[in-house]
């Protein structure tokens, strides 16, 4: 941290409180090259505030983060206990004395009288009414809210809340000294309970509380979730437990008593009440030993029992309400959601992920499930829905999105901004792999391949199936040998060839079946995430023919309990083959769509370049092994010639078993 220019007209703070919050909005202040009058009621407090002050500007020095001596700065921070005194010479006052109405009042009456006309009053409350406090003054113009987050210090934002009657030459005046702390800020339009972080982390933190509460998932399940599927630093019940339960329960009380709607969780009056109150006290939602700073073990093996979009809807809800009353717009909802909390994305944009119309619909079954009126869908959110904005699959929500959809006989392709759906459309027929399916399959692939803004490929099968495999009525319509030629090299091939080869990483979300050719593109794409509802199964040998891309670099990558299966064909389920290694994980089918798409956020953080090697790398495994390839083709397309094959078609068409030869 370095000295930055000081607002013109304040050089002097008065901060109120040595607590927490007020030593360490002294001690910003203080660096920055204000001169800081700390005020607190008894001269011990006063002294440990300046203790801890010393110790951490000693750190910061020792980093070479201080650009003048810890002394000097030092010699900018006095303290006193005669509040008239202090505030005599100051041109900007920041109060965080007790959260107590009564109190504040009292302080600020008796400041009002003592300080200079001009001099601005911020309260840094975080629950109490700022334009009821500012009637106490005769001021109420030159009153606002400065609402800084744990460790003032180090956080990289503030809330600056309008009261009532705040002026513009307030609001402006405090944005500029926000901006000399070196804080960026969200202008929060009307002091509503709780401003704008705290009412949506309270709908996150209630929606968790309520999973556990109401037996939906575990603690760790609900936390893993949320690290490890909406890329958020740390649990969210984990952060109500380092936060503390009684900070979080006393917050929610007081948000509530102003009107806040909202019910309150038993579980956590629960806690509160038995003293469970996190990090500190050694229990919350995880236990800590020695009531000590510890990070909870958090699996990401727990992270797809909870829906990421059932955790965010509230939070959605409550985020459409701020913005349709004018209270916050949509940048400052994001920037206070990614630099209060450290999400890494904004909650809006999160929304326009799931879509608006799912986020609608979790609330209304929430509604109808518990009663309460705070899940009735925001009139934002359903105006949205009925306009057909309904985010990235519709090309605009909040935000606009490059959408494009596109048919290729067959296959549908849908760009999502920055990654592309390709959907097997036959479903009548499984989603089985004819010439039109293949040739669609590839168009599709292409079309992703050349547009730069797609930085990753979801493929998937509507309906009930992935692929139930090659198509085996087209299979059985072959004269001779140059048709089932035709079939392999000309339409299936290319497409193998494409996957092995292509630039970009390509995750599939296998919905159902996935058989025979349907389940060997899940060997070659890059993430293979299954719906607990799939099956797999290469089956081709029971109708005489056999795998080819399974038995070649599927056997040469997955190793011996893999022959095992090709050889015998059986079918299994999702687990089983996440056992193989086909399936990176399996999760319930409302969350398919959800779980690969979070594999697209994923890869989108790496540079496209080091992907697109990665893939090449990855191809040139592969084509160590395509000598076997080759002869698996060679044996495949041998085998159409054979008796066995005419045998196992008819079998298979007329749903029986095959009399192989020779038996
Ligand atoms: P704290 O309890 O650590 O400190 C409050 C200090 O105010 C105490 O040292 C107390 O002796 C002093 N005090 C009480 N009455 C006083 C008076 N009349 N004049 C001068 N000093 C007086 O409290 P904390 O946590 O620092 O909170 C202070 C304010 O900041 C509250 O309004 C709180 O809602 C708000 N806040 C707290 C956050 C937190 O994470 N702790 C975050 C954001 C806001």
């Amino acid at each position: 941290m370095s000295r930055s220019k000081k607002v013109e007209g304040i050089n002097h703070i008065a901060v109120f409180g040595a607590g927490t919050m007020g030593h360490g909005i002294a001690e910003l202040c203080a660096i920055v090259g204000y001169s800081v009058t700390i005020v607190d009621v008894k001269d011990e407090l006063l002294q440990k505030a300046v203790e801890k002050i010393g110790w951490s500007l000693k750190k910061l020095e020792n980093k070479g983060k201080l650009k003048e001596s810890y002394e000097s700065v030092m010699s900018r921070i006095k303290t006193t206990t005669d509040a008239e005194d202090a505030v005599k010479n100051a041109d900007y006052v920041i109060e965080a004395i007790v959260e107590r109405f009564d109190i504040k009042a009292e302080l600020f009456r008796k400041l009002d009288k003592a300080a200079k006309s001009e001099c601005i009053f911020a309260t840094n409350t975080s629950t109490l009414p700022i334009s009821e406090l500012a009637e106490t003054t005769s001021r109420p113009d030159r009153f606002i809210g400065l609402h800084f987050f744990n460790p003032p210090t180090l956080m990289p934002l503030v809330e600056i809340i309008k009261g009532k009657e705040t002026s513009g030459e307030t609001l402006e005046k405090t944005k500029e000294l926000a901006r000399s702390l070196r804080k960026d800020f969200v202008i929060v339009n009307k002091d509503v309970p709780g401003f704008l972080v705290n009412r949506i982390n309270l709908r996150v933190f209630m929606e968790a509380i309520r999973m556990v509460e109401w037996g939906e998932a575990e603690v760790e399940e609900v936390d893993a979730a949320a690290k490890y599927r909406l890329g958020m630093p740390m649990g969210v019940l984990e952060v109500v437990d380092f936060s503390g339960v009684d900070v979080v329960y006393y917050a929610s009380q007081a948000m509530k008593e102003r009107g806040f709607n909202f019910v309150q969780s038993e579980l956590l009056e629960k806690k509160f009440k038995a003293g469970e109150l996190g990090m500190k006290s050694g229990k919350g939602f995880y236990s800590y030993p020695g009531a000590g700073y510890f990070r909870p073990k958090i699996r990401r093996s727990k992270a797809y029992r909870i829906s990421p979009l059932k955790l965010m809807a509230p939070a959605t809800n409550e985020a459409a309400w701020l913005l349709r009353n004018g209270i916050a717009t949509k940048e400052d909802i994001e920037k206070a959601m990614k630099l209060g909390m450290n999400y890494s994305k904004g909650l809006l944009e999160m929304a326009d992920d799931f879509g608006i119309d799912r986020v609608v619909k979790v609330l209304k079954k929430r509604r109808e499930e518990t009663g309460y009126d705070e899940y009735e869908p925001d009139p934002l959110l359903k105006e949205m829905v009925k306009a057909g904005k309904l985010g990235k699959k519709s090309g605009e929500g909040f935000y606009q999105w490059k959408h494009e959809v596109v048919d290729f006989g067959p296959v549908r392709y849908e760009k999502r901004h920055d990654h592309a759906i390709i959907t097997m459309r036959r479903p009548e027929k499984l989603n089985a792999l004819n010439s039109e399916l293949w040739t669609g399959l590839l168009r599709a692939l292409e079309k992703a391949e050349s547009d730069a803004d797609v930085r990753a490929v979801i493929v998937t099968g509507e309906g009930r199936a992935f692929s139930a495999g090659d198509d085996i009525a087209e299979m059985f319509s072959w004269q001779d040998l140059a048709d089932a030629r035709d079939f392999f090299e000309k339409m299936a091939l290319p497409v193998v060839e494409k996957i092995i080869n292509f630039e970009k990483p390509i995750i599939s979300a296998v919905n159902g079946i996935a058989f025979g050719g349907g389940m060997e593109l899940n060997l070659l794409f890059d993430i293979v995430v299954a719906s607990d509802e799939a099956n797999f199964a290469v089956p081709e040998s029971r109708i005489g023919a056999l795998p080819p891309i399974a038995s070649s670099l599927g056997v040469a990558v997955l190793g011996k309990p893999f022959i095992e299966w090709v050889l015998t064909g059986e079918t299994i389920t999702p687990e089983e083959a996440k056992e193989l290694g086909i399936v990176n994980v399996v999760v319930p089918p409302d969350q398919l769509e959800d779980a690969a798409r979070e594999y697209v956020d994923k890869i989108a953080l790496s540079a496209p370049r080091s992907i697109t090697s990665v893939r090449k790398i990855i191809a040139e495994i592969y084509g160590i092994y395509s000598p076997s390839f080759k002869v698996a083709m060679r044996e495949i397309l041998l085998s159409t010639q054979l008796e066995d094959f005419k045998v196992g078609m008819r079998a298979f068409l007329k749903k029986r078993r095959p009399e192989w030869r020779g038996r």
